[in-house]
């Protein structure tokens, strides 16, 4: 197949696909139920928007494969993307801390290359993660690259008390701003807009999201770690929806103000966050947020879904993006319950937060009658 990436008819469009954590082995008709509802939802984004290109946010497999010749990751992976790969719409992917945890890492990369309409080719001169990557776009005359994706590897969690999560380090960050310069050069000093897309999201992100008041707290997202004494509201102006905390590294080596000193990056897509689908603007870079487009993880309800973005031949710069959920396409679920299926998102967080304070409280009263039997 032909693997160059071109406008067509004046349009780029992407349709993003966040979290699947799909199983190796579909070994219940559970499994089978919530694979077949993620493939109507990939179908139905195909069928509705054409996309040019098709992205995989990460958190794509979440289970280690220990068949001979990783036949497992290869066999499982055809039968997850069955869909993007008939289509035969070109596809690239980055990996997730759950293909690192796995530490099979370099059988995933190899799984992927193995499918011919996958796209993307790690580049070996970068310095740390498995799959690092960038690939130009061309005009729909084909005579002129005028759009560039990055797809970066966000690396694995930590077992470190400074940061959860892995994040982008100084020498990748220092990889991608050598990269962008050679980019830049190639195309007689000019500098070409870019998408990035990686699955851990920058801390940036708290900068679209404001303290809640009081009041607000039953309808606000809790923070996470360093963030995790407050709780959040969208600010006004950012799109979608906040369902939890962005799961961020805490540590900070500089990659946003990298893409900013830079100048290229002016939009980057995330994964790693199940229940989030916001888009908004920190210092003129959109940060977009992709739920999971599966039902293997947690999630809420029936709100799995596809981001459509796309891209003005006239203008690469402004770049337009917009999450479809699962119900909004008009599919109905296999695999959900009749009440998972009609609750909206908050409910769902609200219902998962009351069985928590419930089973604490039974506990804590289980406890007390023990202790005052015992006293008897
Ligand atoms: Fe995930
Ligand atoms: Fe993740």
């Amino acid at each position: 197949m032909n693997k160059e990436l071109k406008f067509n008819n004046g349009k780029f469009t992407i349709m993003t696909l966040g979290d699947l954590h799909e199983n190796l082995h579909l070994d219940t008709g559970l499994k089978i139920r919530k694979r077949l509802d993620m493939h109507n939802l990939v179908k139905m984004g195909i069928l509705a928007f054409k996309p040019d290109l098709i992205v995989l946010l990460g958190d794509t497999l979440n289970e280690k494969d220990d068949s001979e010749g990783f036949t497992d990751y290869k066999t499982a992976l055809k039968d997850i993307l069955k869909p993007i790969i008939e289509s035969g719409i070109p596809f690239c992917y980055v990996l997730g801390n759950h293909e690192h945890d796995q530490g099979q890492e370099e059988l995933i990369v190899k799984a992927y290359e193995e499918i011919e309409t996958c796209i993307g080719v790690n580049d070996t001169t970068a310095p740390r993660g498995n799959f690092n990557c960038n690939i130009l776009v061309k005009n729909t005359a084909g005579t002129e690259d005028i759009l560039n994706l990055w797809f970066i590897d966000s690396n694995n969690c930590c077992d470190s008390d400074a940061s959860v999560y892995d994040w982008v380090h100084k020498d990748q960050i220092q990889w991608y701003e050598e990269k962008a310069a050679k980019i830049k050069e190639e195309h007689g000093g000019k500098t070409i807009p870019a998408i990035l897309f990686q699955h851990t999201p920058v801390i940036e992100e708290y900068k679209l999201l404001r303290e809640a008041k009081p009041y607000e707290i039953p309808f606000a997202a809790k923070g996470h770690y360093k963030f995790s004494d407050k709780y959040y509201m969208k600010k006004d102006g950012v799109e979608g929806y906040l369902g939890e905390g962005p799961c961020s590294p805490c540590i900070n080596e500089g990659q946003f103000e990298s893409w900013k000193k830079t100048g290229d990056v002016v939009a980057a897509f995330f994964g790693h966050d199940h229940l989030n689908d916001f888009t908004g603007y920190v210092d003129g870079i959109m940060l977009g947020q992709n739920k999971t487009s599966g039902f293997c993880c947690y999630t809420d309800g029936c709100n799995s879904c596809v981001r459509i973005t796309t891209v003005e031949e006239s203008n690469p710069r402004d770049v337009k993006s917009k999450v479809y959920h699962f119900k909004e396409l008009g599919l109905d679920s296999m695999s959900l319950g009749p009440i998972q299926k009609r609750i909206t998102d908050r409910q769902s967080i609200n219902m998962h937060i009351a069985s928590y304070i419930a089973a604490g409280v039974a506990g804590v009263a289980g406890v007390a009658a023990i202790v005052k039997k015992l006293k008897k």
